[in-house]
């Protein structure tokens, strides 16, 4: 078999068999395929799409291209989440000791942010001493002991996707259904979970700019889920705007902590509820989504679920003080306001702009190599639809970089936002669910 037959295959629209997407697969990760001919497949891919068999080979190849992680000593169901990403998506911090002062059993292992989007693992390094580098065997410990564990994906989880990412990264192929579906379910599938909540993300801040791709994405990921006999569920969430009101790793810490108390931004709160009640019914803790939701109620508002915060915070080395008292959390150097130009609705706080902005400002990476400034970012003083007066704050900005650079990310800022004189329709943060 020769690489360069199979791209040309797939370039002219035909199917792939399940030896040919292995023989990719496999040739890659062993580094007899060069990065060049990958390439080639995945844009060939972007535009000729895979159908359903093949993508089942495809996340079936990827997912045992490493180590298969075996959960069973976790007494109970295990039920992971995850997100396709976004800007201020700090779902995890908030639903995980959420769901878990309720009973569940999260054992979840994340990533880093990239780009305009935030990863979970750098929110919860801005927590001094917290380690997310743990072994499986101290996972199994920690989820069975206080019901929650957040750390990094290991190095031998799924290596064919780190390496098909960072290609798609700089090749212009991440926004492929078939490479997203097979590049998400092959990490759940191989990180051991019986159940599966996913939040496919919808909007500017989203890699699905619309619902119709949004849901075939759902869709063939649910589908794959559901054909291994994993009991998966999709809830498709806005992402045109952030998620809540911050975008930057401590400050939407501080915001989770605060979600926590009950003090939570509606719209990142009914994601929790939502995606809470369906996880608590998948683990068969509750029968119904009602019941569900009331219970995840009550642990917010008795403060059991930042009870667990505080528990894995403590288990995994990080100083619970950050968390009983956020004020300790490093404020950046400079703080500046943007205020409202204008009398009107806000129509628009595009995502994607307020994410690269965020990223601009140090909170996030360029590349893989870069480093964070966990206090930078962005915090909306509201949210699209709200009335605002010329003078109104719109926003503060957070940041260390010297004024010539975020000069003129303000700006940027600013034309993220978009007015009306009319009110605006606010749609529901969860758009569908799809069984
Ligand atoms: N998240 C993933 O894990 N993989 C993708 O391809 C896109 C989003």
């Amino acid at each position: 078999m020769r690489m360069v037959d199979l791209i040309i295959k797939k370039r002219d629209g035909h199917e792939l068999s399940d030896e040919e997407i292995k023989f990719w697969i496999d040739g890659y990760v062993k580094g007899e395929i060069p990065d060049y001919q990958s390439s080639a497949m995945n844009m060939a891919i972007l535009f000729r799409g895979m159908n359903k068999r093949e993508i089942a080979s495809l996340t079936d190849h990827m997912e045992h291209s490493g180590e298969i992680i075996d959960l069973s000593d976790i007494a109970g169901i295990k039920v992971d989440k995850h997100s396709t990403g976004g800007v201020g998506d700090k779902t995890s911090l908030v639903l995980g000791p959420m769901v878990a002062a309720c009973g569940g059993k999260l054992a979840k292992m994340s990533g880093r942010g990239l780009g305009h989007t935030g990863g979970t693992l750098d929110k919860l390094e801005s927590i001094p001493g917290m380690s997310i580098a743990k072994t499986k065997e101290e996972m199994v410990e920690q989820v069975n002991k206080i019901g929650i564990a957040i750390i990094g994906q290991t190095a031998s989880l799924v290596p064919a996707d780190k390496k098909l990412y960072a290609l798609r990264d700089v090749t212009g192929t991440v926004e492929s259904i078939p490479l997203i579906a097979a590049s998400v379910m092959s990490k759940k599938l191989a990180s051991g979970t019986d159940a599966i909540l996913l939040d496919v993300t919808v909007g500017e801040g989203a890699f699905m700019k619309n619902m119709d791709s949004a849901f075939e994405l759902a869709r063939t990921m649910v589908d794959i889920g559901k054909s291994l006999k994993r009991d998966t569920v999709a809830v498709l969430s806005d992402m045109s705007e952030p998620l809540g009101f911050a975008v930057g790793n401590n400050l939407e810490v501080k915001e989770a902590i605060a979600s926590l108390h009950g003090e939570g931004p509606e719209d990142l709160m009914d994601l929790c509820y939502t995606s809470g009640s369906i996880m608590l019914v998948q683990s068969k803790i509750c029968k119904d989504l009602q019941e569900a939701r009331e219970k995840l109620h009550e642990v917010v508002y008795n403060g059991k679920a930042f009870e667990k915060l505080c528990l894995m915070v403590e288990a995994q080395g990080g100083d619970v003080e950050y968390i009983k008292h956020p004020e300790k959390f490093e404020v950046s150097k400079n703080i500046i306001e943007i205020r409202s130009e204008a009398d009107g609705y806000i129509k628009e706080i595009n995502a994607l702009d307020i994410g690269i902005s965020a990223m601009k400002l140090g909170a996030g990476r360029e590349t893989l190599e870069d480093t964070i400034d966990m206090s930078a970012g962005i915090v909306l003083a509201n949210k699209i639809g709200a009335k605002v007066a010329k003078g109104d704050l719109l926003c503060t900005v957070y940041t260390n970089k010297p004024e010539e650079e975020f000069l003129p990310v303000l700006d940027e800022i600013k034309s993220a936002y978009k007015f009306t004189d009319e009110p605006v329709k606010i749609l529901p943060v969860i758009r569908e669910v799809v069984r």
